[in-house]
């Protein structure tokens, strides 16, 4: 078995990953990272794609934020729609912020291309990788990678390998509680070479189901539909991923539909899920690996980002300061915003999607009513807009 040596051993190059290791690289913190499949696998995964400015302000603190501020675009606004009538909520009028949309797929390569650039290292295809005695001062990781075993000695370990990584599990059951309620549908979403159907995002509510207008570009175009679980891609030709988008898009937004050949099709299930606590002796959970949210008010990347902004404080602050202690505060610190961004998500997706009789008809009455308040009044469409942008993040004690 070979044996290695890093400060902070990274599990998982997603953009959690890769974010955490760019901004402890700015501080002279050494990291490598271990990611189980190729980078271009990681790249294929298509996600959300609306960045709050918290998080843009951390990929620039980074160093990889050139492309996000000449590429992505600066939204003021985003609209909710039910049926036919169109609330915009004007999300920088309302709290002076403003979001990006920037997709992740751009984001995290390039934040692969910056690791790359400052020689930052990153083992792809490392298989078996395994935590060890992660409550002593001497954690550390096994691997395999080309059939040779290694050993990564570390002081940290960051567990940012996602829903299905291995460093939640490393949590003996009986010191973590999870949280999960699974949503009875998923999204379908289509990605287009065509332009976008509005300026901003549409969130519409519909008897048929919740649909949603997003956009890469000026020029790329990204569609969603509420789809029943047992739906299959292939049950879906592109014309009657249209033909459903129509009936489901606000009349006078679909005079400006303009459909084209797919580039990419794929069905995600909705779920909200939270495991506390996110740390367990020298290793941290962060993004995915700790909590996951259904993407109706595209909060995933956005509560990953919050984790890292923590965590990366944190580590500075032991490296730098020698303050051990402070490595407490990352889990309720990370946690609060994190509830927050899953309360907020529920409720958009309790409020906007179509349950069927998985909800009593008093039930769904009540929820119109309640959407309707909040689009009524000035104060409601603020809440809205306040959550959307994002809250602040919190600093160490
Ligand atoms: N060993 C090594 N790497 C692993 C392992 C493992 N056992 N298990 C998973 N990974 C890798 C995955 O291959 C993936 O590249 O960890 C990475 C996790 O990346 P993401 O799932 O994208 O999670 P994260 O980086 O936290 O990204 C935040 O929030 O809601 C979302 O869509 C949003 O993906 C985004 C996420
Ligand atoms: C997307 O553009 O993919 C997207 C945007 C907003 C969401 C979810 C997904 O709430």
């Amino acid at each position: 078995m070979e044996t290695k040596k890093t400060q902070v051993a990274i599990i998982g190059a997603g953009p959690s990953g890769l974010l955490l290791s760019l901004l402890l690289n700015k501080q002279g913190i050494d990291t490598v990272i271990l990611e189980r499949v190729t980078g271009n696998y990681v790249l294929g995964r298509i996600r959300a794609g609306v960045l709050e400015q918290g998080f843009a302000k951390l990929v620039r603190q980074a160093g990889a934020g050139h492309n996000m501020d000449t590429l992505g675009e600066v939204h003021h606004g985003v609209e909710l729609a039910i049926d036919d009538k169109r609330v915009p909520i004007e999300l920088t009028k309302l709290t002076g912020e403003s979001v990006i949309v920037y997709g992740q797929v751009d984001i995290t390569r390039d934040m692969m291309e910056e690791r790359e650039k400052r020689g930052i290292e990153a083992i792809y295809e490392a298989s078996n990788v395994q935590p060890h005695d992660v409550k002593s001062d001497n954690p550390y990781i096994t691997y395999e990678k080309d059939g040779v075993k290694y050993k990564l000695e570390c002081d940290y370990i960051a567990g940012c390998d996602g829903f299905h990584g291995v460093s939640r599990k490393t949590i003996p059951d009986e010191l973590k509680t999870e949280y999960e309620r699974v949503y009875p549908f998923g999204w379908l979403g289509l990605m287009s070479d065509t332009p976008p159907i509005n300026d901003e995002l549409i969130y519409a509510k519909t008897k048929r189901g919740f649909a949603l207008a997003s956009m890469r570009s000026k020029t790329r175009s990204r569609y969603y539909l509420q789809v029943p679980l047992t739906d299959k891609v292939e049950d879906w030709s592109d014309e009657k991923f249209w033909e459903e988008l129509k009936k489901r898009m606000p009349k006078d937004a679909v005079k400006n539909l303009v459909t084209g050949k797919s580039i990419e099709k794929s069905i995600v299930p909705t779920r909200s899920f939270i495991c506390e606590p996110l740390q367990y002796g020298n290793l941290f959970l962060v993004g995915d690996a700790g909590h996951i949210v259904p993407p109706t008010g595209a909060k995933g990347l956005n509560l990953a980002a919050s984790d890292v902004a923590t965590l990366y404080k944190i580590l500075t602050r032991v490296y730098k300061q020698g303050d051990k202690k402070c490595i407490e505060q990352y889990s309720p610190i990370a946690l609060r915003r994190v509830w927050n961004g899953v309360r907020f998500s529920w409720w958009m997706t309790d409020l906007l999607h179509n349950f069927g009789d998985d909800k009593d008809f008093y039930t769904q009455r009540m929820e119109s009513s309640e959407l309707e308040f909040f689009l009524n009044s000035e104060a409601g469409k603020k809440v809205i807009a306040e959550q959307y942008v994002g809250l602040p993040y919190e600093d160490l004690e």
